[in-house]
């Protein structure tokens, strides 16, 4: 593939009204998911999840691309065609989380590095002929009293620019995803600050390291409050100091901007994300790459049972319209099923 691919698939990315569906749990992770509806962690029953979702009518008029795990890759729906034969066929992207997950930071009591840069060429290279379109990896910076350190989000944001520019050199589009957690009392100005830093040194190391503005999708968090701070800003707050910290940190050459969804219920996500679309015209498209808050309803709908598969495919259908409405900030809370 050329530059001219990365640059069109990342567009087609954050295309006008769609965004990604993020169902790239790792094992560990699809298993605590599993686990919160009694359903135990098989590689048939993450195959039926998984299949529900992808296999939901009309998905695609809102859903441009599906971040995978490496076994989903891999694996077929029950009618024997490949999961990314399936999504190609339907005109959504199939992408692959390629990091080897957030270990321990040597010199560090509580922090985080991304792993899987060894060997990453090799691996991404399996992955294009697997069919995949795109790439993510994910960065995990924690707020605290003395963190993040600057070696933290240094190193991580070095193993972000070096994991881009190798994905770019195999032809596929990197999403660079520094999450600035939720978790903690810290409150919003706290997180602004933090989501700074990481932005900045983010893109000054992608910089050095030649990686194609123009040909990779950037996913961070929004700016808000820390889960257990006591003041809870509203969402036109939220998303006025989250669109405002972008702007000075993102260029105007990144097509688009994938919001994670971090922790925050389906409703807040998808509140937050319409916002910042009702503030006026931005430099980049302002989607979404949502996990729990695309899935959350679908996952309690399905319970593991096949008759329940109908019902939660119009659960995820829902999420993914109320989202695809939020991109054009044309979303009301009063659309959601149980609204007064
Ligand atoms: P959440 O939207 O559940 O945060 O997941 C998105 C994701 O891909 C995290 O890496």
């Amino acid at each position: 593939m050329t530059t001219l691919d990365i640059v069109a698939n990342a567009q087609r990315m954050v295309a006008p009204g769609k965004g990604i569906l993020a169902a790239d749990e790792s094992t560990g992770t699809i298993q605590k998911r599993l686990d919160s509806i009694d359903v135990p962690s098989t590689e048939e029953s993450r195959r039926d999840y998984r299949q529900l979702l992808f296999t939901t009518a009309g998905a695609e008029a809102q859903i441009s691309g599906v971040i995978l795990y490496d076994e989903t890759l891999r694996q077929s729906g029950s009618d024997g065609v490949p999961f990314s034969k399936l999504l190609w066929d339907k005109g959504i992207l199939p992408g692959i989380k390629v990091d080897a997950g957030a270990k321990d930071l040597a010199g560090s009591r509580d922090e985080k590095v991304t792993e899987g840069l060894d060997g990453l060429r090799e691996r991404l290279a399996e992955y294009v002929e697997l069919g995949a379109a795109f790439t993510k990896w994910r960065a995990v910076i924690e707020i605290g009293a003395s963190m993040p350190s600057r070696a933290c989000l240094e190193a991580n944001a070095h193993a972000l620019a070096r994991y881009a520019a190798l994905s770019q050199e195999a032809g596929l589009v990197p999403i660079v995803e520094p999450e600035v957690l939720m978790d903690g009392g810290h409150d919003i100005e706290r997180c602004a600050e933090v989501t700074e830093a990481a932005l900045q040194l983010t893109f000054r190391e992608l910089f050095k390291q030649n990686v194609v503005l123009e040909g990779m999708v950037l996913k961070p968090n929004m700016v808000v409050p820390g889960k257990s701070c006591e003041k809870q800003n509203s969402v036109r707050e939220v998303a006025q100091m989250t669109v405002k910290i972008l702007r000075r940190h993102v260029p105007s050459a990144v097509p688009g901007i994938a919001f994670l969804s971090g922790g925050q219920s389906e409703v807040e996500a998808t509140a937050h994300l319409n916002e910042m679309n009702c503030l006026g015209a931005m430099p980049w498209e302002l989607s979404f790459s949502y996990g729990r808050a695309l899935q959350a309803s679908a996952l309690q709908a399905w319970r593991g049972k096949a008759e329940n598969v109908p019902a939660a495919q119009a659960a995820f259908a829902h999420r993914a319209k109320m989202n695809g409405l939020a991109r054009h900030g044309e979303y009301d809370s009063s659309m959601e099923p149980d609204a007064a």
